[in-house]
């Protein structure tokens, strides 16, 4: 059962085609890898499926609802969230402060109760923190939960961004590039998250550069190259598909391995 569906995605800059007549399929509760070179349109697809993009056409279909064109808000408040290729964070903001951030799409507090602070909005206010706690918790940074986040090292502030996301209960969870610049002991935790991510039910999309990371957690890979899909499949088919070896891996098939 696919739980997101791209159709006919195209989404240019200028003569540039960032996206090209696109179509995949994201099954549930599994992990798609988008792979490709550097420019070849995959954080593009990224910012279309969240609304930071608006494609020129297709669809994008979430829950049964074509979601292509909607603002990032309403998107988030569906159950899509994502991190970002360049680590996106609070940096003056605690650890705890920058996951209580990614819940607003989940509170209710209208000028009115913020103002005079409802009984309501603090018993919110504190299950926002206990949350808080709770995804710190999950992805092993409780104990610095009041540290600021420019402070954390660069593989913490990985899973920071990945504990805000997850704080606002998505359904799909999107990656991007959660590997780069992560050392070996950093990549092995950030493997083990991803497979407890799924364990809550949780469905991955992620882009990647990291080979060995994308055909060990995988289940299924879309090839992109200029924007088009020239190859899709579980790894060990991408891994030998020769239109990948060239465009991607330069003409190298132990690149992929
Ligand atoms: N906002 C934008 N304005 C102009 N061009 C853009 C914009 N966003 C993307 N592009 C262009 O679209 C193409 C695809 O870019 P994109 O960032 O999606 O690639 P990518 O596959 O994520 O690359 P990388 O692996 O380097 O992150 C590139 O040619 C890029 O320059
Ligand atoms: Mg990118």
């Amino acid at each position: 059962m696919s739980v997101l569906a791209v159709k006919h995605l195209s989404k240019s800059f200028g003569g540039v085609v960032a996206v090209g007549e696109l179509g995949f399929e994201v099954a549930c509760g599994h992990v798609t890898s988008l792979i490709g070179p550097n420019g070849a349109g995959k954080t593009s697809v990224f910012n279309c499926i969240t609304g930071f993009y608006r494609p020129e056409a297709g669809e994008i279909v979430f829950g049964g609802e074509n979601i292509a064109g909607k603002p990032p808000y309403q998107i988030t408040g569906r159950g899509i969230c994502r991190t970002f290729q360049n680590i996106r964070l609070f940096n003056a903001l605690t650890v705890v402060e920058n996951v209580a951030a990614g819940q607003h799409t989940r509170t209710g507090c209208g000028l009115l109760r913020c103002l005079f602070r409802t009984r309501r909005l603090q018993r919110e206010e504190r299950d926002v923190r206990e949350r808080s706690f709770h995804w710190l918790e999950f992805v092993g940074l409780a104990d610095y939960w009041d540290h600021q986040a420019r402070q954390l090292p660069y593989g913490d502030q990985r899973r920071l961004e990945i504990a805000r996301a997850l704080a606002s209960e998505p359904t799909l969870l999107l990656l991007d590039e959660p590997a780069a610049g992560l050392n070996y002991n950093e990549r092995e935790r950030l493997l083990a998250l991803i497979q407890s991510i799924l364990q809550l039910g949780v469905t991955v999309v992620m882009i990647e550069h990291d080979m060995g990371l994308v055909m060990r957690i995988s289940d299924h890979i879309v090839v992109l190259d200029y924007g088009r899909k020239i190859a899709e499949g579980p790894p060990d088919v991408v891994r030998n598909d020769q239109l990948v070896i060239d465009a991607y891996l330069g003409g190298y098939p132990d690149a992929v391995s």
